[in-house]
């Protein structure tokens, strides 16, 4: 192929939906392994997982510049999602404080774990714009009715990339007495995330889309916030998620999160890289039909681009592409497997249609300009 791409060998171009495993976070995987103490047990075994632990924790949290205490180990960034949104509204019911602000405002372009969760709780929607960004105006308008007790905007968009106003969200919500959750899942340990910086109250990641195992995430919460805890049965993580930890899975997204930060600059660099041969190739001739960025020209993460293939559905399109080798997407991977059009899309104001025609690439730790080529010559061939 003269791509400096070894022939035949399958191209994974879908880090947004998960990522293979960092070496470090394999070693610290396999190696707390054979730590099988229960970090709650007084004894040598479990104070040996206790330490472990407790050192995951600290790096977690080193990493995003709060203290060890902040971290609420979780299952993932689902589980963290639930706990900020129906943790929080459960608070306010407990401690009367917020009685009367108890509603809760949920992005148009959320994941659907907090979009879900939110309709549970009878959220209302925040509107977005034609590039997916949250509409602050309207925002402000809803704020000032004085009756929202929470707040919950992500911090970069899973299907599209696009970053959020998040530390003006978080403004306006202070201004007006609401607290504020953000997923932050497709943006830590891709971009820089200074939690106290955004201004939020609580924060969510899961260490699968940063090279660390699936299984593995946290909730990161201020002290003063009163979060009732979703699990219960078990005084872990300071009673506010109850059960034993998984702490193979947890030293693991801790070592994935350090080698992430550290190699931050130069990963960037490379995704960045990645993403304009990317622009550049789909700007030139060669396809079938006129490729599009979804949201160009608005702030994004470096890893992941949205297109639209007017006129050809994106689920035949990664169908066509996995047949080539290489693995993409058609936006979040909860949604594909169910044949339906984006919600994200939608929201963003495209009609069923060209929801149904996006088409997600996403890259991550691993990729490679080469392989970007070979992505651009699948395309081509199946468009
Ligand atoms: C923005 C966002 N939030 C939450 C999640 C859920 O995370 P997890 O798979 O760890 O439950 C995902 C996963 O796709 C995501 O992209």
């Amino acid at each position: 192929m003269g791509l400096g791409v070894e022939l035949g060998r399958r191209i994974y171009f879908d880090y947004a939906a998960t990522t293979s495993l960092r070496e470090g976070a394999r070693r610290a995987l396999v190696e707390a392994l054979d730590i099988y103490g229960n970090a709650s047990s007084v004894h040598a075994e479990g104070q040996r997982a206790r330490a472990l632990l407790d050192d995951a924790r600290r790096t977690v949290a080193g990493c995003l510049g709060v203290r060890a205490e902040r971290v609420v180990f979780t299952s993932g960034g689902t589980e963290a999602n639930n706990l900020a949104l129906r943790g929080m509204v459960e608070g306010f019911r407990v401690s009367g404080s917020q009685a009367l602000r108890k509603k809760v405002l949920v992005s148009a372009v959320e994941h659907d774990c907090v979009l879900d969760t939110g309709k549970v709780l009878g959220a209302e929607v925040i509107p977005v714009d034609g590039n997916g960004v949250v509409d602050l105006a309207w925002l402000q308008e809803r704020l000032g009715k004085g009756d929202v007790g929470l707040v919950s905007v992500m911090l970069a968009n899973n299907e599209t990339g696009v970053i959020q106003p998040v530390r003006e969200v978080a403004g306006l919500a202070k201004m007006h007495g609401a607290l504020v959750h953000c997923d932050a899942v497709q943006a830590v340990g891709h971009v820089d995330v200074d939690v106290d910086g955004l201004g939020v109250d609580m924060l969510a990641l899961t260490g699968h889309k940063f090279g660390g195992p699936k299984g593995a995430g946290a909730l990161v919460v201020k002290p003063e916030v009163k979060m009732v805890a979703q699990i219960t049965g078990g005084a872990q993580e300071r009673n506010r998620r109850g059960g034993t930890e998984n702490i193979a899975a947890i030293a693991g997204m801790a070592a994935a999160l350090a080698e992430a930060i550290e190699g931050m600059d130069a990963e960037a660099a490379r995704a960045r890289a990645i993403g304009a041969e990317l622009r550049n190739g789909i700007r030139d001739s060669g396809f079938g039909v006129r490729i599009e960025e979804v949201a160009a020209g608005v702030e994004k993460v470096p890893h992941v681009l949205q297109l639209r293939t007017p006129g050809k559905k994106g689920e035949d399109v990664v169908i066509a592409m996995d047949m080539r080798g290489v693995a993409v997407s058609q936006g979040s991977a909860c949604s594909s497997g169910r044949v339906q059009s984006s919600h994200v899309l939608r929201a963003m104001g495209f009609d069923d249609t060209a929801a149904g025609e996006g088409l997600r690439l996403s890259w991550g730790w691993g990729s490679t300009v080469a392989e970007a080529e070979v992505v651009l010559a699948a395309l081509r061939g199946v468009l």
